[in-house]
């Protein structure tokens, strides 16, 4: 028995891998966080060393006082994640304000929680609240095509919707409350941390403009997915305007509506504007 057998550290360990295979984690870049249920806590305490000094987060998530989590490290390399998890990861817990993290398994040759573990923590405690408790991941990678969108579209959260939710009919079913997008700003602090959330209260997808993604959901399963479904459209959406400044033919707001009412999701009336 080892603590890969323990199915969400598994569920981990293969979702930094295949965001390693998709080509969104050159060098050290992305990372990825989980909520670890109380029960699931149980399963992996035999494996927990002696805990660390308590740290500040650098930011204050309340709701998530006394909560587990498992962290990828700052630095780590998601192609070594499947190598060497203690080296590369981390389970970290937070104390009763919600204010100080320490670590109790991994980075086992040093180092720390990733530097955006603020927008993490931050994303987690809002997404708590808005799904009841159901999300427990957010997951960050440096997604090549909506990086590129970011240079061309203006940033702007109905244009990045509408243009994503027509490169592929799914799109709409996949995140029908759309995408945030968050202009420039300087990664790994408090403050893209605030704005993030700020978005992550309305959308489980929000755009970092010239940097990446930001993507929630309840298992990893759904938030990998989610994260692969918007980085394909944009990769359509990348390789069409290629091709031609204008489309053709498109999916149209009333084909939208018709899809909203067949397949029961409901698509803000706020994305289906008439173009000029
Ligand atoms: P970390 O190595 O600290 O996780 O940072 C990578 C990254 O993508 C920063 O935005
Ligand atoms: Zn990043």
């Amino acid at each position: 028995m080892s603590i890969m057998d323990v199915k969400f550290v598994n569920g981990f360990v293969r979702m930094c891998n295949d965001g390693w295979l998709q080509g969104w984690h050159e060098r050290n870049g992305g990372n990825l966080s989980y909520r670890i249920k109380p029960e699931e806590v149980e399963e992996v305490r035999q494996y927990f060393h002696e805990p660390s000094e308590w740290k500040e987060i650098g930011t204050s998530v309340p709701d998530l006082a006394n909560e587990y989590f498992m962290v990828t490290g700052s630095g780590k390399y998601f192609r070594n994640v499947i190598l060497d998890p203690e080296d590369t990861s981390a389970i970290i817990e937070l104390d009763d304000k919600g204010e100080n993290y320490r670590v109790l398994w991994g980075l086992c040759n040093g180092g720390r929680p990733t530097s955006e573990l603020p927008s993490h923590l931050m994303n987690h405690e809002v997404k708590k609240k808005a799904s009841n408790g159901a999300h427990r991941v957010i997951y960050h990678a440096h997604t090549t095509n909506v990086i590129a969108l970011t240079f061309v579209l203006p940033l702007d959260d109905a244009v990045f919707t509408r243009e994503l939710w027509e490169m592929a009919t799914e799109c709409p079913v996949v995140f029908p409350d759309g995408v945030g997008v968050v202009g420039w700003m300087v990664p790994g602090g408090r403050d893209i941390a605030v704005a993030t959330s700020e978005l992550m209260k309305k959308y489980d997808v929000a755009i970092w403009a010239h940097h990446g993604m930001f993507a929630s959901g309840p298992d990893f399963d759904l938030t990998f997915g989610l994260m692969h479904t918007v980085e394909k459209s944009a990769e359509i959406l990348v390789k069409t305007l290629s091709m031609s400044p204008t489309k053709l033919q498109t999916i149209t707001p009333q084909n939208f509506r018709d899809l909203a009412r067949d397949f029961k999701v409901t698509l803000p009336e706020e994305f289906l504007y008439e173009k000029k």
